[in-house]
């Protein structure tokens, strides 16, 4: 608790939960706090001097669109929640085999490495459904996975001896991360995986891969392994895949996360480069030990002395001092060819990437990708292609290729979001002029374009962007244009430390933000300029109106929004993560963002209109809901279910049975209305 009181004379309110001096200002500005009063109604306020989002200012947007289903109420069982009219099943939970080298899942943990790499792997993430010559009952679904549980994984979790964990253990965690490429087919009303499809695909922490863009051609790539190999421009495997994106030319974007922690350097942090510290590369070992195996042909390969990045007494072709630099990027896979590798497109930044989205398309314009940066106080990128648009390359026989031309060459920005639902893209490039008016190039660090993608964070901070809440998901409305975010929460936000790049700020500016909020913007003409605003507070509704600013109740009330995504009618979807109160486990609500695109919201989703955002599917226990795809005729829905505590049940494919099971399993949900259609309309 903040130790921030009210003067209930300006308030009128006996609650004393933080709101800070800039929230105040802002939230006044627009009509929504009054003095002597408690919240105002969210009216029409000329002064605010935004139109919406919309750059058409008298644009209110009428359509057919609207949720077909009644909000339900929230729930906390071993099972899953759906509207009445729909049915969910279970699909590829961890373990299931992709083809015959896979031994089936076993319930006490003895599957092989080999198993693994042949079969779906843990904490499913980011999904996207690639259909079979547009079919919407047969497709590829890419499943990224995030992280492992080595207590499940293992029969009795995580050994070691000696300090040394067992070379087949690590390699069966390395083999339960990364991508799944999964045919699956819908039959008789039930979906199932297309065993020993050519489709099927394993892209593992081990997986070798191909790097593009800026940082391609630099020395800082160089390892004893890729020496070797004679291509500075590979990289071995994907880690910590948390949420993805696709591409119009049909390729799949999984987002290297919380990579830093895979890899450690154990020598004096004095020696220790900028761009490792800022990224939190880790002095304490890796998160699974993997750094320390020691194995046959150890020495040759170096498969897990690669994970130590600690500088040896040679040169960089004898350790792999520059193995993370090989991580930390937007990785496209063609689902379509699985002989092609995955490449790793530099140029759209090395961070923490939570997910990637493209813009809304206009042939003979740039491809605009934006992706924001998850940790608390960072920033929100776009990504803004050299080659313009054309509407021919999104039926490319050589994805690729076409990847290449619109990924590999462009400009990469970063967020300032200023006053007045005001803000600024600030190119991150050597020519870019810093906050303090000097050229970012010329900083130690930052002279070329390879380094200064090495840093992303880094160069960000000297031009100034706006710390952020945790940036997670982005989402692009796809009649608008509209850019959504995630700000999944920031408890650590606060005015009170003496640290000003804490303080709130005008895009964050709820103090102790334990429940995130969405914030919109749209892109300006001038490609520099963005106009943005508020779109929803999280919240749960026992808080008072100062902190549920969005006016949420129970049947919508939620917190720390992360997964985030449109579908092709305009239905936006939330999913959250950690939202779990006395009524609800996680879930995911919907909403039509286009019905509020009036020139009248302050803030978009507010008290007089919160019936628009409904809750469709609650989660079983212990889950995160997260990860959205959808065939082309919105009949089938798939989500999934990380981190579960003892669902789903084995062998079971209805998801709402509760009936439990002793080692769970993150699994994808299918959710179909019952007798067919389109689901949430
Ligand atoms: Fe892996 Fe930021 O969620
Ligand atoms: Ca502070
Ligand atoms: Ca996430």
């Amino acid at each position: 608790m903040s130790k921030h009181t009210f003067d209930p004379t300006v308030y009128n309110s006996s609650d004393n939960r933080p709101i800070s001096a800039v929230l105040e200002k802002e939230l006044t500005r627009r009509g929504v706090l009054k003095r002597g009063g408690a919240l105002a109604a969210f009216t029409a306020l000329a002064s605010f001097g935004l139109t919406g989002c919309n750059d058409d200012s008298d644009d209110v947007v009428s359509s057919d669109l609207s949720l077909g289903f009644d909000s339900i109420s929230g729930s906390k069982t071993d099972a899953v929640s759906v509207p009445a009219g729909y049915s969910a099943q279970v699909l590829a939970p961890w373990g299931t085999p992709l083809n015959d080298l896979a031994e089936d899942w076993k319930e006490d943990g003895t599957n092989s490495s080999t198993d693994q790499a042949n079969a779906t792997g843990m904490m499913h993430d980011g999904m996207h459904f690639f259909p079979l010559e547009g079919s919407s009952t047969e497709g590829l679904l890419c499943i990224n996975h995030e992280f492992i549980d080595q207590t499940r994984l293992h029969p009795s979790g995580a050994t070691q001896f000696n300090g040394q964990r067992p070379a087949e253990e690590v390699r069966k965690e390395i083999n339960a991360h990364g991508v799944s490429v999964v045919h699956i087919k819908l039959t008789d009303g039930v979906w199932d995986v297309v065993k020993n499809s050519d489709y099927n695909k394993r892209y593992t922490a081990g997986t070798e891969m191909y790097l593009t863009g800026p940082v391609a051609d630099s020395d800082l790539l160089i390892t004893k392994y890729t020496e070797e190999k004679g291509n500075k421009a590979l990289a071995r495997g994907t880690n910590n895949n948390c949420g993805n994106g696709h591409t119009p030319w049909g390729t799949y974007l999984t987002c290297e996360e919380n990579w830093p922690g895979y890899f450690t350097r154990s020598d004096d942090p004095s020696n220790w480069t900028e761009e490792q510290i800022r990224l939190g590369i880790s002095s304490r070992g890796t998160r699974y030990d993997w750094d320390t195996v020691i194995s046959s042909d150890e020495e040759e390969t170096g498969e897990f002395a690669r994970f130590d990045v600690t500088p040896g007494s040679g040169d960089v072709t004898e350790d792999f001092r520059n193995e993370a630099n090989g991580h930390g990027y937007i990785v496209e896979i063609d689902p379509y060819n699985p002989q092609a590798k995955a490449i790793k497109r530099t140029a759209l930044g090395r961070f923490r990437h939570e997910d990637c989205s493209f813009g809304k398309l206009e042939e003979g314009q740039p491809v605009v990708f934006y992706s924001g940066h998850d940790s608390r106080f960072e920033y929100i990128y776009k990504f803004v292609s050299k080659e313009l648009w054309n509407p021919a390359d999104a039926n490319t026989e050589d994805r690729l290729a076409t990847g290449a031309k619109y990924m590999d060459e462009g400009t990469l920005y970063a967020a300032r979001f200023d006053e007045e639902g005001k803000g600024e893209w600030l190119p991150l490039t050597p020519d870019a002029t810093t906050k303090d008016g000097g050229r970012l190039g010329n900083i130690s660090g930052f002279a070329t374009q390879a380094e200064i993608i090495l840093n992303t964070p880094g160069a960000a901070d000297l031009v100034g962007a706006t710390p952020m809440d945790r940036p997670e998901w982005t989402a692009v409305d796809p009649e608008t244009g509209s850019v959504y975010v995630t700000l999944t929460n920031n408890t650590d936000r606060d005015n009170e430390d003496g640290d000003s790049d804490t303080d709130t700020n005008v895009a964050n500016p709820r103090e102790d933000n334990e429940y995130g909020h969405i914030i919109r913007w749209n892109e300006g003409a001038d490609p520099s300029q963005f106009t943005w605003e508020f779109f929803l507070f999280g919240s749960f509704a026992s808080e008072s109106a100062l902190v549920n600013l969005s006016g949420l109740n129970e049947a919508n009330e939620f917190g720390s929004p992360d997964g985030l995504a449109f579908d092709d009618r305009g239905l936006l979807w939330i999913q959250t993560d950690g939202g779990a109160n006395d009524n609800t486990n996680d879930q995911m609500l919907a909403i039509i963002p286009s019905e509020l695109n009036s020139t009248e919201d302050m803030l978009a989703v507010n008290a007089d209109n919160q019936d628009q955002l409904k809750r469709f599917f609650v989660g079983p226990n212990g889950c995160e809901v997260t990860g959205l795809a959808f065939t082309p005729d919105h009949q089938s829905f798939f989500l999934n279910m990380q981190h579960p505590s003892n669902w789903p049940a084995a062998g079971t494919i209805d998801a709402t049975d509760a009936s439990g099971a002793n080692r769970a399993r993150s699994s994808t949900v299918v959710i179909m209305k019952d007798g067919g259609g389109e689901v949430g309309v």
